[in-house]
């Protein structure tokens, strides 16, 4: 379990709420799921004044568009609501997030591309890094296959954002 990484901020107020994005390829499978289970966690906990949660995709073939019907149906089976509308991770997201949470190595590479100068490094993550199940630190892409993957990528995602949301908690000041 890999539940020490260093999170790259330190006070989180209502004034100075924490800007978090999750990015995946599409933006219409797995970063939509993880937008909307973390929207959830923060909510179930009475803490969303002190966040700002969206997604976005590395890819454009999507834009515009709603979460995956798959992706959509498995979180309403789990009672969340994805709200998503596809949209690009543009330059200025680097500037303006402060946690950016890609899904797997390639969306890691691709943000890290777009990081020309180097200079967002430390608030660009792996979502799997939280997840207190060893092993594979990919969240698997679900587009091309059947109900289980996109199961799998909920079943994943909660877990991960149910440690994530812990990790970031001490930060947390209630002035
Ligand atoms: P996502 O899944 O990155 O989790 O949204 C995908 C969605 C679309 C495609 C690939 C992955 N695509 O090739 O169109």
């Amino acid at each position: 379990m890999s539940n020490q990484t260093a999170l790259p901020f330190h006070e989180i107020t209502v004034e100075n709420p924490l800007k978090v994005c999750f990015v995946c390829l599409g933006n219409i499978c797995r970063s939509p799921t993880a937008e909307g289970v973390f929207q959830h966690l923060v909510n179930r906990e009475g803490l969303s004044a002190f966040f700002e949660i969206d997604s976005a995709g590395t890819g454009a073939w999507h834009v515009g568009e709603p979460a995956n019907s798959k992706s959509r149906n498995v979180a309403e089976q789990n009672g969340i609501t994805l709200k998503s509308k596809a949209r690009i991770f543009e330059y200025s997201d680097l500037e303006y997030y402060d946690l950016i949470i890609a899904m797997d190595s390639d969306n890691l590479h691709n943000l890290h591309r777009l990081d020309r100068q180097k200079k967002y490094n430390n608030k660009i993550l792996l979502l799997r890094e939280f997840d207190p199940v060893s092993g594979d630190k990919e969240v698997p892409d679900p587009y091309y296959g059947g109900i289980y993957g996109f199961e799998l990528v909920f079943d994943i995602v909660m877990r991960s954002c149910e440690v994530l949301i812990e990790q970031i908690r001490p930060y947390i000041v209630n002035k």
